[in-house]
């Protein structure tokens, strides 16, 4: 019967056990428990503090999966997609499926894409109680999540980041505040590059312990400083630029331009905003639709940038390479300083 299979195969495809199970599973590390000796239900339960007849329920199901082998009684042992679930896996798929992990988290909230399809807002509020970045900063649990899992260098940054250190003549700047600076990688990356700059990095908390970490060990501690703060409130002043490097992505227009305006007029008449703001048009329409849930404006435009830039007092003084994923454009404070 052709209505049964398509009604089946729509239960199928709508089915919220397989994500939420394989998802608790990597939160619990079942895959490197497994691989460490830890095969029995009651075993696993114990060593993630779960519940042994739930644990068991689970363990079932990822045989069903074809994740796991074996039975409760003799206990468990990964399968090939098993093994893909450990944590030194290349391909870091634990780490983006877990629950305290940053993308995992985001998208969790996925569940109420409804509310964005309503609202154009992102879903993670709607979920969680909070903004995105706002819950994974102050939640102390996420700090291990920030610290990179593998940094080999500026090129393995991703969508162009490289162009912000190579592309933009940092010769006559003496202090950049990186602003929404993350884990400190951009900022460390500059002061090695241009070993003249003195560089402060201002993140919310978790992002700037972690950026904090990052200069120490990489021995900047003379040159660069992490500090807490919101990119909504007064930033620190006098710096010759500040710099907003996939920044704007993650707002709408009125939170962009008070972001804009907040950095021009911590630069003052003579400093520089560097926006190298990301334009992410993805292939698949799902891949745009969660997207979209989980960043509010992944496309933007030069022109479009401009016109933000304008709004909040600024005009271009320098445009930088603008590839299919990044552009780079230096603004200054127009004469008129409508920017207060
Ligand atoms: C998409 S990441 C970009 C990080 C980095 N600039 C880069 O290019 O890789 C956005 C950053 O903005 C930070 N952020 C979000 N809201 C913030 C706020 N109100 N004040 C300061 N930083 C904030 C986040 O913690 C995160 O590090």
């Amino acid at each position: 019967m052709t209505g049964l299979k398509s009604a089946r195969q729509l239960i199928d495809m709508a089915d919220m056990v397989r994500p939420s199970a394989l998802r608790a599973a990597a939160t619990l590390r079942i895959a490197d428990h497994i691989a460490a000796g830890t095969a029995t239900p009651a075993a696993l339960a114990s060593r993630t503090n779960s519940r042994p007849d739930v644990m068991e329920l689970l363990l079932d199901y990822l045989v069903e999966l074809d994740v796991l082998s074996g039975n409760t009684i003799e206990g468990f042992a990964l399968t090939e997609l098993g093994q893909a679930l450990r944590d030194e896996h290349p391909a870091l798929v634990r780490s983006s499926l877990t629950m305290d992990g940053l993308i995992g988290r985001s998208d969790a909230a996925l569940i109420n894409v409804l509310h964005t399809i309503r609202t154009g807002e992102p879903c993670h509020a709607s979920v969680f109680g909070q903004s995105y970045w706002d819950s994974v900063n102050e939640d102390p649990s996420f700090q291990d999540a920030f610290t990179p899992r593998r940094y080999d260098g500026l090129d393995a940054l991703g969508w162009d980041t490289a162009m912000i250190v190579n592309d933009y003549d940092w010769s006559a700047v003496r202090h950049v505040v990186d602003v929404g600076g993350n884990t400190g990688v951009i900022l460390t990356e500059l002061a090695k590059h241009h070993t003249h700059l003195q560089g402060t990095l201002l993140d919310l908390k978790n992002a700037a312990t972690v950026a904090a970490d990052t200069f120490a060990a990489n021995g900047l501690n003379d040159r660069c400083e992490a500090v807490v703060g919101s990119f909504f409130d007064p930033l620190p002043s006098g710096a010759d630029v500040y710099l907003l490097s996939a920044i704007l992505a993650d707002w709408g227009d009125e939170d962009a331009i008070a972001i804009l305006r907040r950095c021009a007029e911590a630069a003052g008449p003579q400093g520089k905003v560097l926006v190298a703001d990301v334009n992410l048009v993805l292939p698949g329409a799902g891949q745009r639709l969660w997207i979209r849930a989980t960043m509010p404006t992944p496309v933007r435009t030069v022109t479009e940038l401009k016109a933000l830039g304008a709004a909040a007092g600024l005009r271009v003084t320098f445009e930088g390479p603008v590839t299919p994923v990044r552009s780079l454009l230096e603004f200054s404070p127009t004469a008129a300083g409508s920017a207060e």
